[in-house]
């Protein structure tokens, strides 16, 4: 072929096949990352993406032997505005992946827009059930928990200790609402029972009338879902009312992960369960805490780590098919087949796509959220109506 026409050849060809061709197996691989980066859940969102590239910058910058891109939105923990921020990099950007995200309100509607593009999703922490539950697809896969998890793992902890009448209290929406029903499914098998649900909207903080109503009612332990600046001020506020010292505060881990500097004292000897604790005394979790701290002058915390094994397992399926998009079934199949060598242990991934982890029982010492005890081994989420 003379050189002329070869070009011509090769623009014909990077015409009919160029971006098909280039998003398969050459070029950086475009990383979509929706976090929020304002509200609420702004601290959270920010660990997440740390947590990612720190995984990606260890392995030289690239997963399956390509660089990585990253493409980045605000998703403001707003689910009115989850469509039109996750189009912007579907269709927009083009991205390869999603990574996202924090609220799983906001979550659902990005698996929503992933099945429907089959674009490849990675949840680095929504826990909403129907994602790997009746949601579930090959292309998603989440790296954190599901909220049936911490709760269940929770209400087991606190059936365990004795206590028979407990009060919940959380925000309004799916988060919330699907923890509080795993706290209840395992207190009540344990002969607990739930007196009242508390809630308020998402993501109010006034919480002075619904304390009134816990001290009232006197229920020998209240179950607690609140992540973020939420969190803080919750604690805050259940201690000020004079209630940490009269009855016992639990909650899913969020209650006091990332959170305890601001919490002060009020958080001093709270008792959470959650798939990480920040002592834990292994040398995988020893390296990842030191090149954390080295590498961004904070301590990581559990959303650090769920975005840093969210590029874990999208490294597991790019090394499989070495970097080639284009080979789509052994890449989601390998993202799946992957035992994550997590800071918090290792952990599979079920056929629904959602992590088998242990569950530990916690408390907060000092800036630590200490290791106590295995509340729940390997426990895996029942993915109720996920048809794979
Ligand atoms: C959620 O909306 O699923 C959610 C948010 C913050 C957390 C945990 C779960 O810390």
């Amino acid at each position: 072929m003379n050189a002329p026409f070869r070009l011509a050849a090769l623009a014909l060809c990077a015409t009919a096949f160029g971006p098909l061709a280039q998003a398969q197996s050459t070029g950086p691989i475009k990383v979509g990352l929706m976090l929020p980066a304002t509200g609420t859940f702004a601290a959270l969102g920010d660990m997440i993406e740390k947590g990612f590239k720190l995984y990606v910058q260890e392995q030289g910058g690239k997963l399956g032997g390509r660089e990585i891109q990253y493409f980045k939105v605000d998703d403001e923990s707003d689910p009115s505005k989850a469509t039109d921020n996750v189009n912007k990099l579907i269709k927009r950007d083009n991205v390869d992946v999603l990574i996202g995200t924090v609220h799983s309100g906001v979550a659902l509607a990005m698996a929503k827009a992933a099945k429907d593009s089959n674009t490849l999703l990675i949840v680095p922490n929504a826990g909403a059930d129907a994602i790997t539950g009746a949601m579930c697809g090959p292309n998603i896969v989440r790296s954190s928990f599901s909220n049936w998890q911490p709760g269940y793992s929770t209400g087991v902890v606190a059936a365990q200790k004795g206590y028979k009448r407990a009060m919940t209290i959380t925000w309004n929406y799916a988060a919330g609402a699907e923890t509080v029903k795993g706290f209840t499914e395992a207190f009540e098998k344990g002969g607990g029972k739930v007196l009242k649900d508390l809630n308020l909207p998402f993501p109010g903080v006034e919480f002075q009338a619904l304390l009134t109503e816990i001290a009232a009612q006197k229920p020998d332990v209240v179950f607690a879902f609140f992540a973020g600046g939420g969190a803080v001020k919750f604690v805050k506020d259940y201690d000020a009312a004079g209630l940490k010292n009269s009855i016992p505060l639990f909650g899913s881990g969020f209650l006091t992960d990332g959170t305890l500097e601001a919490q002060g004292a009020s958080a001093q000897g709270l008792q959470t369960t959650l798939h990480y604790a920040d002592n834990l005394d292994t040398p995988r979790n020893n390296a990842f805490r030191t090149s954390f701290a080295l590498t961004y002058k904070a301590n990581a915390d559990v959303y650090s780590v769920q975005g840093y094994d969210a590029a874990q397992i999208l490294g597991a399926g790019l090394a499989a098919v070495k970097g080639d998009l284009g080979k789509r079934d052994a890449l989601t199949a390998a993202m799946r087949k992957v035992t994550v060598d997590s800071p918090r242990g290792k952990f599979t991934i079920s056929p629904a796509g959602n992590p088998v982890q242990d569950m530990f029982l916690r408390e907060a010492k000092g800036k630590n959220n200490e290791y106590r005890s295995v509340a729940v081994k390997a426990l895996a989420d029942p993915a109720r109506g996920c048809k794979l």
